[in-house]
Protein backbone atom coordinates (compact mmCIF):
# COMPACT_ATOMS: atom_id res chain seq x y z
CA UNK A 1 0.00 0.00 0.00
CA UNK A 2 1.70 3.64 -1.16
CA UNK A 3 1.62 5.73 2.11
CA UNK A 4 0.83 9.59 0.76
CA UNK A 5 1.46 11.49 3.67
CA UNK A 6 3.76 14.24 3.15
CA UNK A 7 6.30 14.74 6.11
CA UNK A 8 8.25 18.51 6.15
CA UNK A 9 12.22 18.06 4.63
CA UNK A 10 14.29 18.53 7.85
CA UNK A 11 16.88 21.08 6.18
CA UNK A 12 14.63 21.90 3.14
CA UNK A 13 12.10 24.80 4.25
CA UNK A 14 8.93 25.46 1.58
CA UNK A 15 9.60 27.54 -0.94
CA UNK A 16 8.19 31.06 -0.62
CA UNK A 17 7.17 30.73 -4.71
CA UNK A 18 6.20 28.15 -7.07
CA UNK A 19 8.56 25.24 -7.88
CA UNK A 20 8.94 25.08 -12.09
CA UNK A 21 9.66 21.99 -13.26
CA UNK A 22 10.24 22.08 -17.29
CA UNK A 23 10.83 19.43 -19.69
CA UNK A 24 12.88 19.91 -22.84
CA UNK A 25 11.45 16.89 -24.77
CA UNK A 26 14.57 15.50 -26.75
CA UNK A 27 17.13 17.46 -25.18
CA UNK A 28 20.40 14.55 -24.66
CA UNK A 29 23.65 15.22 -23.39
CA UNK A 30 26.01 13.75 -25.92
CA UNK A 31 29.13 13.84 -27.73
CA UNK A 32 29.44 17.59 -28.91
CA UNK A 33 30.00 17.58 -32.49
CA UNK A 34 28.61 19.63 -35.49
CA UNK A 35 25.60 17.07 -35.81
CA UNK A 36 24.28 17.78 -31.86
CA UNK A 37 21.77 20.58 -32.52
CA UNK A 38 21.74 21.11 -29.01
CA UNK A 39 25.46 21.70 -28.91
CA UNK A 40 25.16 23.81 -32.23
CA UNK A 41 22.38 25.86 -31.41
CA UNK A 42 22.63 29.41 -28.90
CA UNK A 43 21.46 28.46 -25.69
CA UNK A 44 22.66 30.45 -23.25
CA UNK A 45 20.10 29.75 -20.37
CA UNK A 46 20.96 26.11 -20.64
CA UNK A 47 25.07 26.80 -20.50
CA UNK A 48 24.34 29.17 -17.81
CA UNK A 49 22.46 26.34 -15.94
CA UNK A 50 24.95 23.26 -16.57
CA UNK A 51 28.45 25.84 -15.31
CA UNK A 52 26.70 26.05 -11.38
CA UNK A 53 28.59 23.51 -9.46
CA UNK A 54 26.58 21.12 -7.72
CA UNK A 55 23.08 21.96 -9.49
CA UNK A 56 23.65 20.42 -12.55
CA UNK A 57 23.99 16.54 -13.97
CA UNK A 58 23.01 14.24 -16.12
CA UNK A 59 20.69 11.29 -15.85
CA UNK A 60 19.94 8.40 -17.33
CA UNK A 61 16.35 8.15 -19.94
CA UNK A 62 16.79 4.95 -21.88
CA UNK A 63 16.64 0.66 -20.90
CA UNK A 64 16.44 -0.54 -17.89
CA UNK A 65 16.70 2.51 -15.88
CA UNK A 66 12.72 3.14 -17.10
CA UNK A 67 11.90 -0.40 -17.56
CA UNK A 68 12.71 -1.17 -21.51
CA UNK A 69 13.62 -4.79 -21.89
CA UNK A 70 17.42 -4.00 -22.62
CA UNK A 71 20.10 -1.37 -22.17
CA UNK A 72 19.65 -1.08 -26.08
CA UNK A 73 16.40 0.31 -26.30
CA UNK A 74 16.47 4.16 -26.40
CA UNK A 75 13.85 6.21 -24.16
CA UNK A 76 10.50 7.57 -25.44
CA UNK A 77 8.58 9.89 -24.23
CA UNK A 78 6.00 7.24 -22.69
CA UNK A 79 8.30 5.27 -20.72
CA UNK A 80 10.03 9.04 -20.13
CA UNK A 81 7.22 10.67 -18.40
CA UNK A 82 5.99 7.78 -16.66
CA UNK A 83 8.96 7.59 -14.71
CA UNK A 84 9.35 11.16 -14.41
CA UNK A 85 5.53 10.96 -13.00
CA UNK A 86 5.85 8.01 -10.75
CA UNK A 87 9.32 8.17 -9.14
CA UNK A 88 9.39 4.58 -9.98
CA UNK A 89 10.30 2.37 -12.21
CA UNK A 90 7.98 0.60 -14.10
CA UNK A 91 8.19 -2.64 -16.36
CA UNK A 92 6.50 -1.10 -19.42
CA UNK A 93 4.33 -2.36 -21.93
CA UNK A 94 7.03 -4.05 -24.71
CA UNK A 95 8.52 -5.92 -21.31
CA UNK A 96 4.91 -6.99 -20.55
CA UNK A 97 4.59 -8.51 -23.91
CA UNK A 98 7.93 -9.98 -24.54
CA UNK A 99 6.47 -12.12 -20.57
CA UNK A 100 2.91 -12.85 -22.12
CA UNK A 101 4.62 -14.46 -25.33
CA UNK A 102 7.53 -16.53 -23.51
CA UNK A 103 4.53 -17.43 -20.90
CA UNK A 104 2.18 -18.13 -23.65
CA UNK A 105 -0.36 -16.30 -21.02
CA UNK A 106 -1.27 -14.09 -24.32
CA UNK A 107 -3.14 -16.59 -25.52
CA UNK A 108 -4.92 -18.27 -22.83
CA UNK A 109 -6.68 -14.10 -21.43
CA UNK A 110 -9.74 -13.06 -22.47
CA UNK A 111 -8.98 -10.78 -25.07
CA UNK A 112 -7.73 -13.68 -26.92
CA UNK A 113 -10.93 -16.01 -26.22
CA UNK A 114 -12.40 -13.09 -27.88
CA UNK A 115 -10.68 -12.35 -31.27
CA UNK A 116 -10.45 -16.62 -31.43
CA UNK A 117 -14.44 -16.80 -31.69
CA UNK A 118 -13.90 -15.59 -34.68
CA UNK A 119 -10.53 -17.82 -36.21
CA UNK A 120 -12.84 -20.49 -37.98
CA UNK A 121 -15.47 -18.30 -40.21
CA UNK A 122 -14.21 -14.75 -40.14
CA UNK A 123 -11.03 -12.81 -40.99
CA UNK A 124 -8.25 -11.73 -38.33
CA UNK A 125 -7.19 -8.15 -38.63
CA UNK A 126 -3.81 -6.72 -37.11
CA UNK A 127 -3.39 -2.77 -37.63
CA UNK A 128 0.33 -1.22 -36.15
CA UNK A 129 2.99 0.25 -36.52
CA UNK A 130 5.60 -1.97 -38.92
CA UNK A 131 8.75 -1.25 -36.58
CA UNK A 132 11.48 -2.82 -34.92
CA UNK A 133 12.50 0.88 -33.06
CA UNK A 134 10.44 -0.61 -29.57
CA UNK A 135 8.84 2.57 -28.92
CA UNK A 136 5.16 1.92 -30.53
CA UNK A 137 5.69 -2.12 -31.52
CA UNK A 138 7.91 -4.50 -32.46
CA UNK A 139 8.07 -6.94 -35.24
CA UNK A 140 8.98 -9.31 -33.61
CA UNK A 141 5.69 -9.55 -31.83
CA UNK A 142 3.83 -9.23 -34.41
CA UNK A 143 5.49 -11.80 -36.17
CA UNK A 144 5.04 -14.26 -33.07
CA UNK A 145 0.96 -13.39 -33.18
CA UNK A 146 0.83 -14.08 -36.83
CA UNK A 147 2.27 -17.55 -36.14
CA UNK A 148 0.75 -17.79 -32.53
CA UNK A 149 -3.25 -17.24 -34.25
CA UNK A 150 -2.12 -19.85 -37.55
CA UNK A 151 -1.51 -21.87 -34.80
CA UNK A 152 -4.66 -21.73 -33.09
CA UNK A 153 -6.88 -22.34 -35.71
CA UNK A 154 -6.92 -18.63 -37.85
CA UNK A 155 -7.87 -19.43 -41.30
CA UNK A 156 -7.30 -16.02 -42.79
CA UNK A 157 -5.20 -13.10 -41.99
CA UNK A 158 -5.17 -9.62 -42.86
CA UNK A 159 -2.31 -7.53 -41.57
CA UNK A 160 -2.58 -3.44 -42.12
CA UNK A 161 1.10 -2.27 -41.72
CA UNK A 162 1.89 1.56 -40.73
CA UNK A 163 5.44 2.87 -41.78
CA UNK A 164 7.43 4.14 -39.09
CA UNK A 165 11.16 5.85 -40.23
CA UNK A 166 10.75 7.78 -37.24
CA UNK A 167 11.81 5.63 -34.23
CA UNK A 168 13.99 3.46 -36.83
CA UNK A 169 15.83 4.92 -40.04
CA UNK A 170 13.93 6.47 -42.63
CA UNK A 171 13.78 3.75 -46.04
CA UNK A 172 14.17 0.76 -43.74
CA UNK A 173 10.22 -0.23 -43.88
CA UNK A 174 10.61 -2.09 -47.35
CA UNK A 175 12.55 -4.31 -45.20
CA UNK A 176 10.30 -5.04 -42.27
CA UNK A 177 7.50 -5.52 -44.65
CA UNK A 178 9.80 -8.21 -46.73
CA UNK A 179 9.95 -9.92 -43.40
CA UNK A 180 6.72 -9.82 -43.04
CA UNK A 181 5.82 -11.48 -46.00
CA UNK A 182 7.83 -13.71 -45.13
CA UNK A 183 6.09 -14.87 -42.01
CA UNK A 184 2.69 -14.53 -44.10
CA UNK A 185 4.32 -17.35 -46.60
CA UNK A 186 5.41 -19.39 -44.09
CA UNK A 187 1.75 -19.14 -42.50
CA UNK A 188 0.11 -19.47 -46.22
CA UNK A 189 2.11 -22.78 -46.50
CA UNK A 190 0.36 -23.94 -43.09
CA UNK A 191 -2.98 -23.07 -45.07
CA UNK A 192 -3.68 -20.19 -43.51
CA UNK A 193 -4.67 -17.11 -46.44
CA UNK A 194 -2.62 -14.51 -44.93
CA UNK A 195 -1.86 -11.41 -46.73
CA UNK A 196 -1.24 -7.39 -46.38
CA UNK A 197 -4.07 -5.17 -46.84
CA UNK A 198 -3.32 -2.03 -46.15
CA UNK A 199 -0.73 0.82 -45.10
CA UNK A 200 0.96 4.53 -45.07
CA UNK A 201 2.93 6.80 -43.35
CA UNK A 202 2.81 6.36 -39.57
CA UNK A 203 2.30 10.39 -39.61
CA UNK A 204 -0.44 10.95 -41.80
CA UNK A 205 -2.37 7.52 -41.73
CA UNK A 206 -3.80 6.09 -38.59
CA UNK A 207 -1.31 7.11 -35.92
CA UNK A 208 -2.69 10.35 -35.03
CA UNK A 209 -2.28 11.43 -31.14
CA UNK A 210 -4.17 13.84 -28.35
CA UNK A 211 -6.71 14.43 -31.58
CA UNK A 212 -4.58 16.87 -32.97
CA UNK A 213 -5.65 15.97 -36.62
CA UNK A 214 -8.53 12.91 -36.93
CA UNK A 215 -7.99 13.02 -40.94
CA UNK A 216 -5.41 11.30 -40.23
CA UNK A 217 -7.18 8.68 -38.45
CA UNK A 218 -9.84 8.76 -41.04
CA UNK A 219 -7.46 8.13 -43.96
CA UNK A 220 -6.53 4.96 -42.34
CA UNK A 221 -10.03 3.90 -41.69
CA UNK A 222 -10.87 4.34 -45.20
CA UNK A 223 -7.87 2.09 -46.23
CA UNK A 224 -7.98 0.17 -43.26
CA UNK A 225 -11.63 -0.97 -43.36
CA UNK A 226 -13.15 0.43 -45.57
CA UNK A 227 -10.24 -0.87 -48.95
CA UNK A 228 -10.34 2.44 -50.31
CA UNK A 229 -7.33 4.49 -50.61
CA UNK A 230 -6.04 7.17 -53.50
CA UNK A 231 -3.37 4.46 -54.56
CA UNK A 232 -3.66 0.38 -54.68
CA UNK A 233 -0.88 -2.04 -55.31
CA UNK A 234 -0.61 -5.62 -55.68
CA UNK A 235 1.64 -6.17 -52.77
CA UNK A 236 2.88 -3.80 -49.96
CA UNK A 237 6.79 -3.86 -50.69
CA UNK A 238 5.74 -2.28 -54.35
CA UNK A 239 3.54 0.52 -52.35
CA UNK A 240 6.06 1.57 -49.90
CA UNK A 241 9.21 1.08 -53.19
CA UNK A 242 6.61 3.41 -55.90
CA UNK A 243 5.19 5.94 -52.58
CA UNK A 244 8.82 6.34 -51.88
CA UNK A 245 9.60 7.21 -55.18
CA UNK A 246 6.59 9.13 -56.24
CA UNK A 247 4.63 9.82 -53.28
CA UNK A 248 3.01 13.49 -53.03
CA UNK A 249 3.46 13.66 -49.36
CA UNK A 250 6.41 16.27 -48.40
CA UNK A 251 8.86 15.46 -47.35
CA UNK A 252 8.66 11.81 -49.13
CA UNK A 253 9.65 8.90 -46.33
CA UNK A 254 8.46 6.50 -44.83
CA UNK A 255 6.54 8.82 -42.10
CA UNK A 256 4.69 10.61 -44.88
CA UNK A 257 3.47 7.48 -47.34
CA UNK A 258 0.12 7.96 -48.70
CA UNK A 259 -2.45 5.32 -47.82
CA UNK A 260 -2.47 2.79 -49.80
CA UNK A 261 -4.64 -0.67 -50.27
CA UNK A 262 -3.43 -3.83 -51.45
CA UNK A 263 -5.78 -5.32 -54.32
CA UNK A 264 -6.28 -8.84 -56.04
CA UNK A 265 -5.73 -9.43 -59.79
CA UNK A 266 -9.94 -8.74 -59.97
CA UNK A 267 -8.72 -5.25 -58.71
CA UNK A 268 -10.47 -5.61 -55.26
CA UNK A 269 -9.22 -5.05 -51.86
CA UNK A 270 -7.87 -7.94 -50.46
CA UNK A 271 -8.67 -7.05 -46.98
CA UNK A 272 -11.23 -4.83 -45.79
CA UNK A 273 -12.99 -4.71 -42.26
CA UNK A 274 -16.27 -6.96 -42.11
CA UNK A 275 -19.34 -7.34 -39.61
CA UNK A 276 -17.51 -10.90 -37.86
CA UNK A 277 -14.08 -9.68 -37.87
CA UNK A 278 -11.50 -9.67 -35.31
CA UNK A 279 -9.13 -6.62 -34.99
CA UNK A 280 -6.62 -6.68 -33.20
CA UNK A 281 -4.07 -3.62 -33.13
CA UNK A 282 -0.57 -4.30 -32.33
CA UNK A 283 0.62 -1.13 -30.67
CA UNK A 284 1.37 -1.79 -27.03
CA UNK A 285 1.89 2.18 -26.41
CA UNK A 286 -1.18 3.97 -26.38
CA UNK A 287 -0.89 7.33 -27.67
CA UNK A 288 -0.99 6.77 -31.43
CA UNK A 289 -3.60 4.01 -30.94
CA UNK A 290 -6.74 5.51 -28.72
CA UNK A 291 -8.15 7.38 -31.85
CA UNK A 292 -8.41 4.57 -34.25
CA UNK A 293 -9.28 2.46 -31.30
CA UNK A 294 -12.82 4.73 -30.56
CA UNK A 295 -13.42 4.45 -33.96
CA UNK A 296 -13.21 0.39 -34.06
CA UNK A 297 -14.93 0.29 -30.33
CA UNK A 298 -17.35 2.64 -29.70
CA UNK A 299 -21.09 2.80 -31.49
CA UNK A 300 -21.53 6.52 -30.53
CA UNK A 301 -18.86 8.17 -32.57
CA UNK A 302 -18.54 11.95 -34.72
CA UNK A 303 -14.79 12.37 -35.35
CA UNK A 304 -15.48 11.50 -38.66
CA UNK A 305 -18.27 9.72 -40.74
CA UNK A 306 -17.31 5.81 -40.59
CA UNK A 307 -19.54 5.35 -43.71
CA UNK A 308 -19.69 1.57 -42.72
CA UNK A 309 -18.58 0.54 -38.85
CA UNK A 310 -18.17 -3.16 -39.05
CA UNK A 311 -19.95 -5.20 -35.51
CA UNK A 312 -16.13 -6.44 -34.72
CA UNK A 313 -14.44 -8.38 -31.80
CA UNK A 314 -11.96 -5.46 -31.18
CA UNK A 315 -8.74 -5.86 -28.94
CA UNK A 316 -5.82 -3.67 -28.10
CA UNK A 317 -2.29 -5.19 -27.64
CA UNK A 318 -3.15 -3.66 -24.48
CA UNK A 319 -5.37 -1.50 -22.64
CA UNK A 320 -4.49 2.10 -23.66
CA UNK A 321 -6.14 4.04 -21.37
CA UNK A 322 -7.50 2.81 -18.57
CA UNK A 323 -9.70 5.27 -16.93
CA UNK A 324 -11.84 5.10 -20.36
CA UNK A 325 -11.51 1.31 -20.04
CA UNK A 326 -10.36 1.62 -23.44
CA UNK A 327 -10.59 -0.87 -25.08
CA UNK A 328 -12.74 -2.63 -23.60
CA UNK A 329 -10.64 -6.02 -24.17
CA UNK A 330 -6.93 -6.48 -24.94
CA UNK A 331 -4.29 -9.17 -24.77
CA UNK A 332 -1.84 -7.73 -22.35
CA UNK A 333 -2.69 -6.04 -19.01
CA UNK A 334 -0.98 -2.76 -19.07
CA UNK A 335 0.87 -1.66 -16.21
CA UNK A 336 -0.05 -1.23 -12.65
CA UNK A 337 1.63 2.48 -11.92
CA UNK A 338 0.16 3.43 -8.79
CA UNK A 339 0.82 6.22 -6.51
CA UNK A 340 2.62 8.20 -8.41
CA UNK A 341 3.39 12.10 -7.85
CA UNK A 342 0.50 13.87 -9.40
CA UNK A 343 -1.83 11.66 -6.88
CA UNK A 344 0.82 12.66 -4.28
CA UNK A 345 0.42 16.33 -4.55
CA UNK A 346 -3.11 16.01 -4.65
CA UNK A 347 -3.54 14.50 -2.18
CA UNK A 348 -1.92 16.79 0.22
CA UNK A 349 -3.85 19.50 -1.17
CA UNK A 350 -0.78 20.87 -3.19
CA UNK A 351 -2.27 22.48 -6.61
CA UNK A 352 -0.55 21.80 -10.34
CA UNK A 353 -0.85 23.76 -13.24
CA UNK A 354 0.38 21.52 -16.40
CA UNK A 355 0.75 22.90 -19.78
CA UNK A 356 1.87 21.69 -23.56
CA UNK A 357 1.17 21.69 -26.88
CA UNK A 358 -0.94 19.37 -28.40
CA UNK A 359 1.63 16.72 -29.35
CA UNK A 360 2.76 16.57 -26.05
CA UNK A 361 0.23 17.42 -24.11
CA UNK A 362 -0.80 13.47 -22.84
CA UNK A 363 2.95 13.62 -22.42
CA UNK A 364 2.95 16.03 -19.09
CA UNK A 365 -0.66 14.79 -18.43
CA UNK A 366 -1.83 11.00 -18.89
CA UNK A 367 1.93 9.74 -19.27
CA UNK A 368 2.83 11.75 -16.20
CA UNK A 369 -0.14 10.88 -14.23
CA UNK A 370 0.91 7.06 -15.16
CA UNK A 371 -1.77 6.44 -17.63
CA UNK A 372 -4.40 8.10 -16.25
CA UNK A 373 -6.96 10.49 -18.96
CA UNK A 374 -8.54 12.42 -15.93
CA UNK A 375 -7.46 14.86 -13.16
CA UNK A 376 -7.23 13.49 -9.66
CA UNK A 377 -8.74 16.65 -8.15
CA UNK A 378 -9.91 18.59 -10.58
CA UNK A 379 -10.12 21.68 -7.54
CA UNK A 380 -5.97 21.51 -6.87
CA UNK A 381 -5.47 21.08 -11.07
CA UNK A 382 -5.14 22.77 -14.16
CA UNK A 383 -3.80 21.12 -16.98
CA UNK A 384 -3.61 23.68 -20.37
CA UNK A 385 -3.54 22.56 -24.21
CA UNK A 386 -2.33 24.67 -26.54
CA UNK A 387 -3.37 23.21 -29.87
CA UNK A 388 -0.42 22.30 -32.65
CA UNK A 389 0.05 23.27 -36.00
CA UNK A 390 -0.54 20.55 -38.23
CA UNK A 391 2.53 20.84 -40.18
CA UNK A 392 5.68 18.68 -40.43
CA UNK A 393 7.53 20.50 -37.90
CA UNK A 394 10.99 21.46 -39.11
CA UNK A 395 8.73 24.07 -41.07
CA UNK A 396 7.92 25.71 -38.25
CA UNK A 397 10.65 25.02 -35.38
CA UNK A 398 8.98 27.40 -32.74
CA UNK A 399 6.19 25.23 -32.59
CA UNK A 400 3.83 26.70 -29.82
CA UNK A 401 6.91 27.36 -27.81
CA UNK A 402 5.98 31.17 -26.95
CA UNK A 403 2.31 30.51 -26.07
CA UNK A 404 3.09 27.72 -23.39
CA UNK A 405 5.82 30.06 -22.38
CA UNK A 406 3.08 32.91 -21.84
CA UNK A 407 1.06 30.27 -20.63
CA UNK A 408 3.30 28.86 -17.51
CA UNK A 409 4.45 32.73 -17.06
CA UNK A 410 0.63 33.50 -16.29
CA UNK A 411 0.75 30.71 -14.07
CA UNK A 412 3.71 31.08 -12.23
CA UNK A 413 2.31 35.17 -11.54
CA UNK A 414 -1.07 33.90 -10.91
CA UNK A 415 0.15 32.48 -7.23
CA UNK A 416 -2.55 29.90 -7.50
CA UNK A 417 0.04 26.89 -7.85
CA UNK A 418 2.55 25.39 -5.71
CA UNK A 419 4.07 23.45 -9.09
CA UNK A 420 3.66 24.98 -12.77
CA UNK A 421 4.80 21.83 -14.76
CA UNK A 422 5.80 22.49 -18.47
CA UNK A 423 7.02 20.65 -22.12
CA UNK A 424 8.17 22.08 -24.80
CA UNK A 425 8.20 19.65 -27.65
CA UNK A 426 10.22 21.48 -30.08
CA UNK A 427 13.52 19.61 -29.93
CA UNK A 428 11.74 16.37 -30.22
CA UNK A 429 9.47 16.90 -32.77
CA UNK A 430 11.42 18.57 -34.76
CA UNK A 431 14.31 15.81 -34.15
CA UNK A 432 12.18 14.22 -35.80
CA UNK A 433 12.17 15.56 -39.24
CA UNK A 434 15.93 15.25 -39.64
CA UNK A 435 16.12 18.05 -40.53
CA UNK A 436 19.41 19.63 -38.49
CA UNK A 437 19.20 23.55 -39.09
CA UNK A 438 15.36 23.32 -38.40
CA UNK A 439 16.47 21.46 -34.80
CA UNK A 440 18.78 23.79 -34.24
CA UNK A 441 16.87 26.77 -34.54
CA UNK A 442 14.14 24.11 -32.15
CA UNK A 443 16.71 23.81 -29.45
CA UNK A 444 17.34 27.84 -29.60
CA UNK A 445 13.62 28.59 -29.27
CA UNK A 446 13.08 26.66 -26.37
CA UNK A 447 16.41 27.85 -24.67
CA UNK A 448 14.98 31.44 -24.81
CA UNK A 449 11.40 30.52 -23.72
CA UNK A 450 12.95 28.55 -20.73
CA UNK A 451 14.90 31.23 -19.93
CA UNK A 452 11.97 33.99 -19.50
CA UNK A 453 10.43 31.05 -17.34
CA UNK A 454 13.32 30.92 -15.15
CA UNK A 455 14.04 34.41 -14.92
CA UNK A 456 10.46 35.08 -13.43
CA UNK A 457 10.42 32.32 -11.53
CA UNK A 458 13.35 33.89 -9.58
CA UNK A 459 12.09 37.15 -9.42
CA UNK A 460 8.89 35.44 -7.86
CA UNK A 461 11.56 33.87 -5.01
CA UNK A 462 10.35 30.45 -6.82
CA UNK A 463 12.31 26.96 -7.49
CA UNK A 464 12.92 25.37 -10.30
CA UNK A 465 13.73 22.16 -12.43
CA UNK A 466 15.32 21.84 -15.59
CA UNK A 467 15.16 18.57 -17.61
CA UNK A 468 14.17 16.02 -20.18
CA UNK A 469 12.57 12.82 -20.84
CA UNK A 470 14.90 11.15 -23.38
CA UNK A 471 17.36 12.55 -26.06
CA UNK A 472 16.91 13.28 -30.17
CA UNK A 473 17.98 16.82 -31.08
CA UNK A 474 21.45 16.07 -29.47
CA UNK A 475 22.34 13.89 -32.39
CA UNK A 476 20.70 14.40 -35.89
CA UNK A 477 23.33 11.88 -37.98
CA UNK A 478 23.31 8.33 -38.64
CA UNK A 479 26.62 6.69 -37.99
CA UNK A 480 29.29 3.88 -38.35
CA UNK A 481 28.59 1.37 -35.80
CA UNK A 482 31.95 0.94 -34.47
CA UNK A 483 33.73 3.99 -36.24
CA UNK A 484 30.69 6.57 -35.06
CA UNK A 485 31.80 8.14 -38.30
CA UNK A 486 28.76 9.96 -39.98
CA UNK A 487 27.27 7.13 -42.62
CA UNK A 488 27.07 8.92 -46.28
CA UNK A 489 24.44 8.33 -49.26
CA UNK A 490 25.69 7.73 -52.52
CA UNK A 491 25.75 11.11 -53.13
CA UNK A 492 28.45 11.79 -50.34
CA UNK A 493 25.10 13.52 -48.07
CA UNK A 494 24.87 12.81 -44.29
CA UNK A 495 22.20 10.44 -43.83
CA UNK A 496 19.81 11.64 -41.18
CA UNK A 497 18.84 10.30 -38.00
CA UNK A 498 15.03 10.90 -37.00
CA UNK A 499 15.03 8.96 -33.68
CA UNK A 500 15.50 9.36 -30.28
CA UNK A 501 19.06 8.52 -28.63
CA UNK A 502 20.51 6.67 -25.92
CA UNK A 503 22.20 10.38 -24.50
CA UNK A 504 21.64 10.75 -21.01
CA UNK A 505 19.24 14.05 -20.05
CA UNK A 506 20.60 17.21 -17.80
CA UNK A 507 18.95 17.72 -14.71
CA UNK A 508 19.35 21.15 -13.60
CA UNK A 509 18.16 23.13 -10.44
CA UNK A 510 18.37 26.25 -9.00
CA UNK A 511 15.91 29.53 -8.57
CA UNK A 512 15.97 32.38 -5.65
CA UNK A 513 14.11 30.68 -3.61
CA UNK A 514 16.56 27.72 -3.08
CA UNK A 515 18.62 27.69 0.05
CA UNK A 516 22.60 27.98 -1.08
CA UNK A 517 23.59 24.57 0.35
CA UNK A 518 21.22 22.71 -1.59
CA UNK A 519 23.42 20.48 -3.96
CA UNK A 520 22.93 16.95 -5.98
CA UNK A 521 24.32 14.15 -4.39
CA UNK A 522 27.70 12.62 -5.50
CA UNK A 523 26.52 8.72 -4.77
CA UNK A 524 23.86 8.10 -7.71
CA UNK A 525 26.10 7.81 -10.75
CA UNK A 526 23.36 5.81 -11.87
CA UNK A 527 20.27 7.67 -11.57
CA UNK A 528 17.27 8.28 -14.13
CA UNK A 529 13.99 10.16 -14.67
CA UNK A 530 12.87 7.83 -11.84
CA UNK A 531 14.39 9.83 -9.61
CA UNK A 532 13.19 13.37 -10.62
CA UNK A 533 9.63 13.20 -8.56
CA UNK A 534 11.42 12.38 -5.08
CA UNK A 535 13.87 15.51 -5.78
CA UNK A 536 10.75 17.35 -6.76
CA UNK A 537 9.29 16.25 -3.09
CA UNK A 538 12.43 17.70 -1.35
CA UNK A 539 12.23 20.96 -3.95
CA UNK A 540 9.11 21.37 -2.39
CA UNK A 541 10.65 21.61 1.10
CA UNK A 542 8.76 17.79 1.85
CA UNK A 543 10.91 14.44 1.91
CA UNK A 544 10.78 11.98 -0.20
CA UNK A 545 7.93 9.37 -0.30
CA UNK A 546 8.86 5.93 0.41
CA UNK A 547 7.42 4.42 -2.50
CA UNK A 548 10.20 6.35 -5.03
CA UNK A 549 13.66 6.51 -6.00
CA UNK A 550 15.47 8.30 -4.01
CA UNK A 551 15.78 11.86 -4.57
CA UNK A 552 19.21 13.30 -6.17
CA UNK A 553 19.56 16.35 -3.46
CA UNK A 554 21.75 15.58 -0.49
CA UNK A 555 19.98 15.45 2.71
C1 LIG B 1 6.32 9.44 -31.81
O1 LIG B 1 5.31 8.83 -31.46
O2 LIG B 1 6.29 10.59 -32.27
C2 LIG B 1 7.64 8.73 -31.72
O3 LIG B 1 7.49 7.38 -32.03
C3 LIG B 1 8.21 8.78 -30.35
O4 LIG B 1 8.29 10.09 -29.87
P1 LIG B 1 7.93 10.47 -28.38
O5 LIG B 1 8.23 9.26 -27.54
O6 LIG B 1 8.92 11.58 -28.10
O7 LIG B 1 6.54 10.90 -28.32
CO1 LIG C 1 9.99 11.69 -29.89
Amino acid sequence: MVDFTLKPHPTIPKPEGPLLVCIMDGWGVNVEDEYNAVHVAETPTYDAARKVPGRFRSILAHGTAVGLPSDADMGNSEVGHNALGAGQVIDQGASLVDKALASGSIYEGEGWAHISEAFAENTLHLIGLLSDGGVHSRTDQLFALVRGAADRGAKRIRVHVLTDGRDVPDGSSVGFAKELEAVLAEVRGRGVDALIASGGGRMCVTMDRYEADWEIVRRGWAAHVLGEAPHTFPDAVTAITTLRAEGSADPVSDQWLDPFVIVGADGEAVGPVRDGDAVAVFNFRADRVCQISKAFEYEEFAAFDRVRWPRTRFVGLMQYDGDLKLPARFLVPPPAISGVSGEVLARNGLRTFACSETQKYGHVTFFWNGNRSGYFDEALETYVEVPSDRVPFNQLPLMKAREICEAGKEALRSGRYDTVRINFANPDMVGHTGDLAATVEACACVDAAVGELLALTDELGGRWLLTSDHGNADDMVQRHKKTLAPLRDEAGQTVALTSHTLAPVPLAVGGAGLPEGVAFREDQPKAGLANVAATIFNLLGYEAPGHMEPSLLKA
